[in-house]
C-alpha cells in the first residue's frame, strides 16, 4: 500500500493534522504541500488523502482546484478528505461539504472534521484584526481533536482489520 496526504495549511494547522495522521500509519506516507510543491502523480499511489482548512468559509482555492481537475482519479483510489476549523457542528458539516465534491464524498473511505486553532503569533496585524472583529478572537486558542485524527487513521490505514 502506498499512500501520499495533499494538504494545504495557512498556519500550520492542518500540516500538524497530516504529521499526526502520519504518526498512525503503518507504513510510510509521502507529505505534498501544494503550497510548496508542484501537484504530484497520483499513479504510484493507491490511498490518497486531502486536507485544507477553512477561512472565510472556504478552502484553499488550490485544493479545491486539485480536487476538481483530479476528481475522475481520485475515485478509483482509497480516499480519505479532511478538514482544520474552528466553526463546530452543523456549520463545520456544511463547510466540509461546501469543500469536497458529493462524489468524493460519497467514495472517501475516510472524513475527518479535526478542528482547529487560532494562532495569533502566526496571523499579521490585518489578519489579528479580523479574527478580532469577524470571529471575536483576541487571544491564541488550540483545538486539534487527536481523536477525530486517530479515528480517521484506523479506517484509511486498516488499523480495526484482524
Ligand atoms: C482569517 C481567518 C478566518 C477563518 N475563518 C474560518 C471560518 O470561516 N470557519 C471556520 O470553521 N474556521 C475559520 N477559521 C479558523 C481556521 O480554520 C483555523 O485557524 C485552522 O486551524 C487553520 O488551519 P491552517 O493553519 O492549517 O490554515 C479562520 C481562521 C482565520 C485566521
Amino acid at each position: 500500500m502506498s499512500t501520499i496526504i495533499i494538504y494545504m495549511s495557512l498556519h500550520g494547522c492542518a500540516e500538524k493534522a497530516a504529521l499526526i495522521l502520519r504518526e498512525f500509519a503503518p507504513e510510510k506516507v509521502d507529505l505534498v504541500n501544494l503550497s510548496l510543491q508542484d501537484p504530484p502523480e497520483l499513479d504510484n499511489y493507491d490511498t490518497v488523502i486531502i486536507g485544507g482548512s477553512i477561512h472565510m468559509g472556504t478552502i484553499q482555492g488550490k485544493i479545491a482546484g486539485f480536487c476538481n481537475e483530479h476528481e475522475w482519479e481520485l475515485l478509483t483510489k482509497r480516499l480519505g478528505l479532511y478538514l482544520c476549523h474552528m466553526h463546530e457542528g452543523d456549520e463545520a458539516v456544511q463547510q466540509f461539504n461546501d469543500s469536497f465534491s458529493k462524489p468524493l464524498r460519497d467514495h472517501a473511505v475516510a472524513k475527518g472534521l479535526f478542528g482547529g486553532e487560532f494562532n495569533l503569533d502566526k496571523m499579521g496585524h490585518n489578519e489579528k484584526m479580523l479574527v478580532k472583529t469577524a470571529l471575536g478572537v483576541d487571544h491564541s486558542i488550540t483545538n486539534i481533536n487527536v481523536k477525530a485524527i486517530e479515528g480517521f487513521g484506523r479506517v484509511i490505514f486498516h488499523l480495526d482489520k484482524s
